[in-house]
């Protein structure tokens, strides 16, 4: 697939020389741009790198349902394997890759809930059957066979005929807050351009260009 390099893109073009003093300035930028770009299945898809209670990393992709100055939140079943990696290291680590406008961007922080009102809040957007399934699925645990997934599917949906579907307590919102934030743009031959941000104690970031 054809790639389109940064020029034809002037309006998200970060100045890597002079960029924001807020990485979430430049990462709306280039998620704008991501979602304006026809080409990008899934713009908001980011793989998520948690460490499991025993140490191993693990990763997956989630989507991105929000972000602001707290930082980049997703939705999932608190249960899942990721749910018991962030119970013990609640770090994680985000990565965007937008292949068609060569570029990527890496989120490193702490990870925490979002609240009550957040997470009803998405789970109320979300269409009747995505509900019923989520509450159906007891994510990352194992099942016998497609059968019995849909047969627990069937008993929900007919126990809540009629009725709102209410949210599990175990389903829910993360929030990793940015502490480390770098940004990559792909060039011609590898000469790619690279910036980090870095969180300080009084929460400002401290901007360094890194080598390719
Ligand atoms: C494009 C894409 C989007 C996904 N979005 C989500 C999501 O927003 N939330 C979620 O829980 N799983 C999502 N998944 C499934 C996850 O990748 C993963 O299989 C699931 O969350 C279980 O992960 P875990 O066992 O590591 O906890 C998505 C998968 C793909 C390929």
């Amino acid at each position: 697939m054809m790639k389109h390099p940064p020029h034809e893109h002037p309006a998200s073009a970060l100045d890597f020389d002079h960029p924001p003093a807020d990485p979430m300035d430049a990462f709306r930028r280039w998620f704008d741009a991501a979602h304006e770009a026809t080409t990008v299945p899934n713009p908001n898809a980011m793989s998520v790198a948690t460490v499991d209670p025993d140490g191993r990393p693990s990763v997956r992709v989630v989507l991105c349902r929000g972000f602001d100055a707290r930082g980049i939140a997703f939705y999932t079943n608190r249960e899942s394997r990721k749910g018991d990696a962030l119970r013990v290291h609640p770090r994680a680590c985000a990565n965007f890759h937008w292949d068609q406008l060569d570029r990527q961007i890496r989120f490193e922080g702490t990870v925490t809930h979002t609240s009550e009102a957040e997470s009803d809040a998405y789970w109320a957007s979300r269409p009747r059957e995505n509900r019923v399934n989520a509450c159906a699925s007891q994510q990352s645990r194992p099942i016998a066979t497609r059968a019995a997934l849909e047969a627990a599917v069937k008993e929900l949906d007919e126990r809540f005929a009629g009725q709102e579907i209410p949210r599990p307590a175990h389903w829910g919102g993360f929030r990793i807050a940015p502490e480390r934030v770098e940004f990559w743009q792909g060039h011609k031959h590898r000469l790619h351009d690279r910036l980090v941000y870095l969180r300080q104690d009084d929460g400002r970031y401290v901007r360094t260009r890194l080598c390719p």
